[in-house]
């Protein structure tokens, strides 16, 4: 059975967020469940020079997009038992960013098309089931449809479409129909995509996908919804019958308390010294209070409205009243930077806030937390809840999409829990939920530590989801 993966991200190579982590390491998990998975990613100028150095290049070619007639490089790498493959086009893709171009429709359009492309040029390998991530990749089933279709081996290929995140779809101007993408003359294409008098990219994924998954159960269900379902529900309730959530899962070799490079100690469940270690030495080099019985809350995250950093930032005044540090590591929008960088100057010795996406030290946050706030507006999956788990440090979040799915709510009578959630999105509850914890944390040790072994044993691989996914590719097949 052979998949391929069309994304944006993938790591080592290129990671912006979750869809990054899940590109990158559900591949290699599929590969254990017996699948022949591969990825197709852009040749981004920010891959690493040791990748970079280390492709091999096996085809180059033309790709017409509309009027434009482009160069398309293929290269290869195979990373941890994973084939990737790289489309080159400098032009596009050799610049400081993966996104945030005013060019990004066309980029993506030379992408999606640059992928059906290469299939011809894979020596070995064709895939019987593409699978697209996001909205960089929704075009590549309505391409393979509309421009494909009649080709025997492209008209059997089942395309599946993940969506990591409904907020973003690639809403553009309806020129692009023919201007950019070169489906001028194409009715049921201009007809799906449409919305409005404009064009959306997710829309063509949603439309012409075989299958549709999403990252969680809850969020699968939430996006059917008007709150939640970002002008997409309704497509997305006529096309329930192959709507499904998956969770995802983490790579739980390369998220490892136990075996990860960049911790300041190393720790298991059993001997939770190491983590103690990790705290005093963060705390330390953020400038905080070392101090082991205060508890320490950490944020990794990107800064956007998603996140539910409204509320957080609406309690920022309360928290080092309870007797709590805070320490931030992200970067995204201005408004949430400045506020976390005021707070951080307000209350010195208690709040830190580190504004940069730095790999090795979010695992010195995970390791040295002691607790991580989630409160998220609306979280597809997300991922920092279960690689804080793995650390032993406690999610204290909103009971939506993933977050709800993954995180067990402490039970003060069983002991039961692996973390601490509130429902309404209210920052008074996102407070007394922190109160709670920290009640916990400094009046009933014994419960704490409890929770945070039953954090740490939690089971977040891969494996029960790359057999979900499998089980999807081989019922499309059938099919
Ligand atoms: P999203 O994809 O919505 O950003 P996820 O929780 O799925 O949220 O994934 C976020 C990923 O990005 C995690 O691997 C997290 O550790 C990482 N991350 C987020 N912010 C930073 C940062 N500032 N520095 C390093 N890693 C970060
Ligand atoms: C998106 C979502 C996040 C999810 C990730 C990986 O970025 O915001 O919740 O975990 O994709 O699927």
């Amino acid at each position: 059975l052979k998949v391929l993966f069309a994304a944006f991200e993938a790591e080592p190579f290129a990671k912006t967020g979750g869809l990054g982590d899940v590109c990158g390491s559900l591949p290699g998990a599929l590969q254990k469940a017996g699948v022949d998975a591969r990825v197709i990613l852009p040749k981004f100028g920010t891959i690493p020079q040791e990748y970079r150095a280390a492709m091999t290049p096996v085809a180059d070619f033309r790709v017409r997009l509309a009027w434009r007639d482009q160069y398309c490089g293929l290269e290869t790498l195979t990373h941890r038992g994973v084939v990737f493959y790289f489309v080159d086009n400098e032009y596009y893709f050799k610049r400081d960013r993966l996104y945030g171009y005013d060019d990004d429709g066309e980029r993506v359009a030379f992408f999606s098309k640059a992928v059906l492309e290469c299939l011809a040029h894979m020596p070995g390998f064709f895939p019987r089931v593409l699978h697209c991530h996001d909205w960089h990749a929704a075009l590549v089933p309505v391409y393979l449809r509309e421009l494909y279709g009649g080709a025997d081996k492209y008209r059997d290929i089942k395309t599946v479409f993940t969506i990591h995140n409904l907020k973003f779809q690639g809403v553009f101007s309806r020129f692009y129909l023919g201007d950019v993408l070169g489906l001028d003359g194409y009715p049921a294409a201009a007809d799906q995509l449409a919305q409005f008098d404009a064009i959306n990219y997710m829309r063509g994924g949603l439309n012409y996908a075989d299958a549709i998954t999403t990252v969680s159960p809850a969020y699968a269900e939430e996006i059917r919804t008007d709150f939640y379902g970002e002008r997409a529900q309704d497509i997305l309730n006529r096309r329930r019958n192959v709507l499904t959530g998956i969770l995802n899962g983490i790579d739980s070799s390369a998220y490892d308390p136990a075996a990860d490079t960049a911790l300041y100690a190393l720790y298991t469940a059993d001997d939770l010294s190491g983590k103690a270690e990790n705290k005093k030495r963060l705390q330390a080099e953020l400038g905080l209070e070392v101090r082991d019985d205060t508890p320490l809350a950490i944020l990794v995250s990107r800064l956007t409205e998603q996140k539910g950093l409204d509320l957080v930032v609406r309690i920022l005044d309360e928290l080092p009243g309870e007797n709590m540090q805070l320490a931030v590591l992200g970067v995204g929008d201005k408004k949430y930077e400045d506020a976390f960088s005021h707070f951080a100057g307000k209350y010195p010795g208690k709040v830190a806030a580190r504004l940069a996406f730095d790999e090795r030290l979010s695992r010195k946050f995970y390791a040295g937390g002691d607790m991580i706030l989630i409160p998220s507006l609306f979280e597809p999956c997300g991922l920092t809840q279960m690689i804080a788990m793995r650390y032993g440090t406690l999610p204290i979040v909103r009971e939506t999409g993933g977050l709800k799915d993954s995180v067990t709510p402490y039970n003060q009578f069983t002991g039961a829990g692996t973390g601490f959630s509130f429902k309404n999105f209210n920052a008074h509850e996102l407070l007394d939920t922190v109160r709670r914890a920290i009640q916990v944390y400094s009046g009933d040790r014994p419960a704490w530590e409890r929770l945070m072994k039953n954090a740490m044993a939690a089971d977040f691989s891969w494996n029960a989801s790359a057999e979900k996914y499998t089980a999807l590719y081989r019922g499309l097949l059938k099919a």
